[in-house]
């Protein structure tokens, strides 16, 4: 397993980034924020506003959405990422969990989890094996079915199977992409549980959530992000107890106008899918 940076070094520092897709799509405009080693920090915003793009920029994945950054840097400890290396982002202990559970369908799960950390060539055995142990500890539910077609799993199982082939790389650093996106309350309950024992065994999340309640009470600090520009940040509780962030994410409505503007989200969503 790599080795943890130390604990005075942020783990990610994303500066200024501005991120455009093919010649003209322009998807992030001087967005800045950082990861503290160790902690969960958590992306809300609405369908397109540009959470999935700060993802593949930080895991290096741009280049395969024909998106680029154009401006800023992302530095994570002593290493500069550029948007278009996943290897080096992997190799540097970066990995990202994309959404809609993209599991091999036609791959047990066994299968699966041995394609997570590929890009770190070859590996001991004992890392491996202590990468397996690690997963099947955090879900026994996986375990009990190494044998079995990914595509045969149930959505959670799915999200939890993406989960781990993405620890199976054992990162430092874990992007998660709307891992809650529609999956029934108790087994969203279940992945922010699994979310915080990730942290607690020293592991620093970036987590990407329209599930704002979700989010803000398992991250540290959080960011809001509107039409590719950061509009609120600060440290979780304070900003579930604003009103912009109660009003559109956490779905409270407090008197002539909140309902409008939920549906306003609403509508903003299903545009951008
Ligand atoms: N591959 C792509 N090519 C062109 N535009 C894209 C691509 N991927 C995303 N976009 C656009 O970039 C913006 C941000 O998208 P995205 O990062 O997916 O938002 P979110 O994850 O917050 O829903 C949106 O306007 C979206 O349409
Ligand atoms: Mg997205």
């Amino acid at each position: 397993m790599p080795e943890a940076p130390p604990d005075d070094e942020p783990a990610l520092q994303v500066e200024d980034l501005d991120v455009t897709y093919g010649r003209a799509v322009s998807a992030l405009r001087s967005v800045s924020l950082t990861v503290p080693h160790g902690t969960v920090v958590a992306l809300l915003g609405a369908n397109g506003a540009g959470k999935t793009t700060l993802l593949r920029a930080v895991s290096g994945t741009l280049r395969l959405h024909r998106g680029a950054v154009t401006a800023g840097r992302i530095h994570y400890g002593t290493t500069e990422l550029d948007g278009r290396d996943p290897v080096a982002a992997v190799r540097a202990g970066v990995v990202q969990v994309p959404e809609g559970r993209r599991v091999f369908a036609g791959l047990t799960v066994d299968e699966n989890l041995r394609s997570g950390g590929l890009g770190l060539g070859r590996r001991r055995p004992d890392q491996v094996a202590r990468a397996r142990e690690r997963v099947f500890t955090l879900f026994p539910r996986l375990a009990e079915r190494t044998r079995q077609a990914a595509g045969l799993l149930s959505g959670g199982e799915q999200q939890m199977l993406a989960i781990g082939r993405a620890l199976m790389a054992a990162p430092r650093l874990l992007l998660l992409d709307e891992p809650s996106l529609g999956l029934a309350p108790q087994m969203v309950h279940r992945i922010a549980e699994v979310v915080r024992e990730i942290n607690a065994q020293g592991t620093a999340v970036l987590l990407v959530e329209q599930n704002a309640g979700m989010a803000l009470s398992l991250a540290d600090t959080a960011h809001v992000l509107e039409v590719g520009e950061v509009r609120l940040s600060g440290p979780a509780d304070e900003l579930a107890r604003t009103d912009a962030v109660k009003r559109l994410y956490l779905g409270e409505t407090s008197g002539e106008g909140a309902e409008t503007a939920q549906r306003a989200g609403t509508t903003e969503g299903q545009g951008a899918a």
